[in-house]
């Protein structure tokens, strides 16, 4: 376990735009330069709704500036559980539709945890995506969301920073925000598989992005705050290489 309080680097655009083309300018840096050395490119990806910019603004640089994802072999953070791959809400379905559907990625480069299992197999499912990941050489660049709550990934308050990828239940904050998509709070999953805290810290390079007002106090929070699992984005600290994309209404509460 990681115990160095690094400093967290906070890169400030007046546009979201602006830093979905740096998040993306950063990522496709990385694949050309692993494709130059004939590597390949190993991405942690995210879903939600902060990271769509970044996703539209990879699939424009494929289709005109000839950016190829032959390289590229993505882990994704997590998964509604249970849930079957082809549910309209599932993370399977968003990333197919808002990246992998548009690129050349090949499909045995994809990994998302599999929420379409039986419970009793869970573990070793999650067992074998660390492993996995360590077969790739682990994660080069880690894509992060957050949560209202300071989730990553679904590491909800409470995760430690040795958890690993694993079952867990969700909190209230995030069911409520992903209530409306799925029709009310009683059709919305109460688990997920989530790559844990210690996955998400192996990674060699970490971008957290968060966009417009709603953002501003959790983001405030986890720059100012101790490390503590009541607020899993604090563990980021411990992190080598992580950088805050923010536009300035993220930005806005955070002491200079
Ligand atoms: C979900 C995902 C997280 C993501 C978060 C924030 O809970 N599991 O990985 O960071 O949503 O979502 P949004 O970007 O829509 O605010």
């Amino acid at each position: 376990m990681k115990k160095e309080i690094n400093e967290i680097k906070v890169k400030k655009f007046d546009l979201q735009q602006e830093g979905d083309l740096f998040i993306a300018t950063t990522i496709a840096d990385l694949i050309r330069k692993k494709q130059a050395a004939n590597e390949l490119a190993v991405l942690g990806l995210a879903t939600g709704s902060s990271v769509l910019g970044v996703y539209r603004e990879l699939i424009r640089m494929h289709k005109e500036e000839d950016l190829s994802f032959h390289n590229v072999v993505s882990f994704n953070l997590d998964e509604y559980f249970p849930i079957q791959a082809t549910h309209p809400l599932s993370y399977h379905t968003y990333m197919n539709e808002k990246l992998f559907d548009h690129v050349n990625i090949q499909k045995q480069h994809i990994f998302i945890p599999n929420g379409n299992v039986e419970e009793t197999a869970v573990e070793s499912i999650c067992e074998e995506y660390e492993n996995t990941i360590k077969k790739f050489g682990g994660i080069d660049l880690q894509l992060l969301g957050i949560g209202r709550n300071g989730h990553i990934g679904f590491n909800e308050p409470g995760s430690e920073a040795d958890s690993r990828t694993r079952m867990i239940t969700l909190d209230s904050v995030t069911r409520n925000d992903a209530a409306s998509g799925f029709g009310g709070l009683d059709k919305t999953p109460t688990h997920a598989i989530t790559a844990g805290v210690a996955t998400i810290l192996d990674a060699k390079k970490i971008i957290l992005m968060a966009w417009s007002t709603g953002k501003a106090a959790i983001i405030a929070q986890v720059l100012s705050s101790e490390v503590s699992s009541e607020i899993p984005a604090s563990f980021l600290k411990h992190a080598e290489d992580v950088t805050f994309v923010l536009d300035k209404e993220a930005a806005a509460e955070v002491r200079s």
